[in-house]
């Protein structure tokens, strides 16, 4: 099975974040933080196209070479454990360990080159769940990719629900992808965690998007204040 001691840098792109997330265009055109952003080139890509992202994660600490370095060093250890472990994946977007090695070295390079002029631009700031830097509501979307529930093992379940409620005290809603534990297995702690995040009158469903590299990884949470239209992302109340 597919595992890892640590949480480790390995950055996907922006086409594989808007399937993940099932973003749309009006998605993009909301204020969007990404938590645990990494090496991932949504921010370097998206903003290129004109939406507004930060990016944080405890990562931006260290400058270029420093990432680059350990960018190297998780790089054999993930292809490693995908070869070993093939059968976790599907393999018909991404064909062949090949083209994977390909795509996330690609996806981390756009990250690194735009990684210097975004820091001083504020869009990469360090900081770490569950307690990042940013004021109440300051964002409309936040998203959080391949950090929790595929940790399943390094963080526990209050790590989880705290990590979920700061992103919805600083953004409008939230989006988690995968459900999916290292290994392909579903994180245990999904259900206790949803219906914690309800207790504390949220909003919580599961939906289907158009992305699946871990087998029967396909499913992301969506967080929403209790009242706000699934539709419109308006009020209930004020329409
Ligand atoms: C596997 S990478 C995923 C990167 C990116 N989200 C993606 O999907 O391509 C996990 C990232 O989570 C970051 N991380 C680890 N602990 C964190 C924490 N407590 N809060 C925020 N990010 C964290 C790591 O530094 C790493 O960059």
């Amino acid at each position: 099975m597919f595992t890892l001691d640590a949480v480790v840098p390995w950055g996907r792109s922006f086409d594989e974040y808007r399937a993940m997330f099932a973003l749309s265009n009006r998605d993009l055109g909301l204020t969007i933080l990404d938590c645990g952003g990494g090496p991932a080139s949504f921010n370097a890509e998206g903003t290129r196209r004109g939406s507004s992202i930060v990016s944080c994660d405890p990562l931006y600490q260290f400058d270029v070479p420093q990432i680059a370095g350990r960018v190297s060093a998780t790089y054999e250890q993930i292809l490693e454990q995908t070869r070993h472990n093939e059968h976790e994946f599907v393999w018909t977007t991404i064909r062949s360990i090949a083209e994977l090695g390909d795509l996330r070295l690609s996806a981390m390079r756009t990250f690194l080159d735009d990684y210097p002029a975004g820091r001083l631009a504020g869009r990469y700031v360090r900081g770490a769940l569950p307690a990042v830097p940013f004021a109440d509501r300051s964002f409309d979307l936040a998203l959080s990719s391949h950090l929790l529930f595929l940790y399943t093992e390094q963080f526990d379940e209050s790590f989880h629900r705290a990590a979920i409620l700061e992103m919805c005290r600083v953004a409008g809603e939230v989006r988690v992808f995968p459900l999916l534990a290292l290994g392909a297995v579903p994180s245990r702690h999904v259900d206790p965690v949803a219906t914690a995040v309800r207790r504390q009158g949220f909003h919580v469903t599961i939906e289907q998007v158009p992305y699946e590299f871990q087998k029967g990884g396909n499913q992301m949470m969506r967080i929403r204040r209790a009242g706000v239209d699934e539709e419109s992302g308006q009020r209930d109340d004020a329409r």
